[in-house]
């Protein structure tokens, strides 16, 4: 992220101190992580000490202090789906992605995490990825859906006809 890409989301919110949960949403949500760059440049333009900044940001769940994955993985833990199963299906992201919850794959193509609850217990097991929901989820079913979001899709269908 750029200084004049900085200036123009503080711009947007009038340069005040009491923006900054706002600005960093906008920053968050451009980047998907908070660079620290991009945390002292704020600090510096609009006079905040920089742990201040850090305090805020390691706060909110919603923030990271890490690059994020290019697609992120939300598998439900709530009691719905962890009566149907859930912890087999995040047993096999773990094996199929070789990251733990709240980890990003090296590729920087995946992270993976689990929430409590996405709102359509009658579906759990349930996964979400990028926000599109996936129901009646398996451990099964996890490397198919998985491959939907891989980068090197086809490569790896070709290989796999040519073995
Ligand atoms: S408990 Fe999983 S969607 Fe509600």
């Amino acid at each position: 992220m750029t200084q004049s890409e900085i200036e123009t989301i503080i711009e947007r919110y009038g340069n005040r101190e009491s923006a900054i949960l706002s600005i960093l949403q906008d920053v968050q949500a451009k980047e998907k992580y908070l660079p620290r760059e991009a945390l002292e440049h704020l600090g510096n333009t609009l006079n905040i000490p920089i742990n201040k900044i850090y305090r805020i940001a390691t706060f909110y769940r919603a923030f990271s202090l890490t690059p994020r994955g290019k697609h992120e993985i939300c598998v439900c833990m709530g009691t719905a789906c962890h009566v149907r199963g859930a912890q087999r299906i995040v047993d096999q992201m773990k094996i199929e992605l070789g990251i733990r919850p709240g980890e990003t794959t090296k590729d920087q193509n995946f992270t993976l995490e689990t929430v409590n609850c996405l709102g359509v217990c009658a579906a759990g097991p349930v996964v979400s990825i990028d926000g599109e929901y996936f129901g009646k989820m398996s451990s099964a079913k996890v490397e198919g859906t998985l491959k939907k979001f891989r980068p090197d899709k086809k490569k790896k269908e070709g290989a796999h006809g040519k073995a």
